[in-house]
């Protein structure tokens, strides 16, 4: 700790926590302290830690071809393509290493489509309290301006509005529009989802302007809202022109997804996008096996994310502080009545990791293997520290 206050960037407020090691859905501190990991890296290990057949994956890999640019082929872009077409409905993926590099990736593609139909086209739209990353594109859609602040001028030509109100969405939408970017699932604006019916909306409007409809699903998607991606969550399921996807993907390994239909997955041409890391031999296979896990996995995240909400409300019916619980699957925010920060060091002390976004959500991300069991186990700490 007093190294990385000498020597690195003074960008994080980090917990005094030093991890050492994790299995399952535990991590343990240097001093051989257990926590019970509900956080699971930010949504990012999915499968919690040590996960046999993941550790397995990475050893044999390591062994044959960490990487090789994309300059030339190897054995899982395609067969990883292939298997996030299937369930996506979307058709060209690229891979990268983050959810913002996805998000700029996504943008290049709205501005490149614009480009490609008016020189006058390259309007986006976005919604507040939204969150697509940290690099100067993304950072430009992000809807919360604590993020933007220090850094505008940012992207010309960008368009808040505020999700689930009909008419703010049809005024910004006009020929200029290149494309609109929706969080099914806010995460860090504090577990917020969406109307159908308003996707619906923002579907039928990039349609009728010829703009695409781009899905961020970095944190609600690749299994964690009960489905593989939160847009699949409305029954008829409203598909989007670009979907971007990472944390969870390679299960700890750098991995992030544009996937996208024919229509926009033309507006990039050769040579107009690239990455020297993105999806690495060990990353998609890691991403393939995580998958195959995942297809098993599926019922476990509906049926234990309904049971945590359902126990947290009991909680709230106990505990006045805690006033709302949303979400879907195992992503899941508790609204409190005021600050959460305290609760989550509380609960830290008692071994519990969670983390508190918007100042007052709690936010539960926990490894999509938890049972009830561990579920019981974090509703006890939390009602203690209640
Ligand atoms: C919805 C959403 N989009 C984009 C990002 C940025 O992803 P990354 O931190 O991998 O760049 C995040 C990260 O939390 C996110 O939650």
């Amino acid at each position: 700790m007093d190294l990385e206050h000498e020597y690195l960037l003074q960008n994080y407020a980090r917990y005094p926590l030093v991890l050492h090691r994790g299995e399952g859905p535990r991590v343990w501190d240097v001093d051989g302290k257990p926590y019970l990991d509900f956080i699971s890296g930010i949504g990012v290990n999915a499968l919690g830690h040590d996960h046999p057949r993941i550790t397995r994956v990475i050893e044999a890999q390591a062994r044959l071809l960490i990487h090789s640019s994309n300059l030339y082929y190897h054995e899982y872009q395609g067969p990883l393509a292939q298997r996030i077409a299937k369930i996506s409905g979307l058709q060209r993926s690229f891979f990268c290493n983050s959810g913002t590099e996805a998000m700029e990736g996504a943008l290049k593609m709205v501005r490149a489509h614009g480009h490609q139909r008016s020189a006058d086209k390259f309007e986006i739209i976005s919604l507040d309290n939204s969150f697509h990353g940290r690099t100067l594109g993304a950072l430009s859609v992000t809807g919360q301006p604590k993020y933007r602040k220090d850094f505008e001028p940012l992207l010309p030509g960008v368009h808040f509005v505020t999700g689930n109100d009909f008419a703010q969405l049809e005024a910004a939408f006009s020929e200029r529009t290149a494309g609109i970017v929706i969080e099914w699932i806010q995460g860090e604006g504090g577990i917020f989802p969406v109307s159908m019916e308003y996707a619906v909306r923002a579907r039928e409007l990039a349609d009728r302007y010829d703009a695409l409809l781009v899905f961020d699903e970095i944190q609600c998607g690749v299994g964690r809202a009960g489905t593989y991606f939160a847009y699949q969550l409305a029954d008829p399921v409203v598909l989007p022109d670009v979907m971007v996807a990472a944390k969870p993907l390679a299960c700890g390994l750098p991995l992030g997804v544009i996937t996208a239909n024919e229509r926009a997955a033309a507006a990039i041409g050769a040579g107009m996008h690239g990455s020297t890391f993105g999806g690495s031999a060990l990353s998609c296979r890691v991403a393939l096996e995580f998958f195959e896990i995942l297809d098993e996995l599926m019922p476990q995240i509906r049926r234990v994310g309904d049971y945590f909400r359902a126990e947290l409300r009991k909680l709230g019916a106990k505990h006045p502080r805690i006033t709302e619980v949303r979400g879907a699957g195992l992503m899941i925010g508790a609204q409190l009545d005021g600050p959460g920060k305290q609760i989550v060091n509380d609960a830290m002390d008692r071994g519990l990791l969670i983390n508190c976004t918007h100042e007052t959500v709690l936010r539960f991300l926990p490894p999509y293997i938890i049972t009830e069991k561990e579920v019981d186990e974090a509703i006890a700490i939390l009602d203690q520290v209640l």
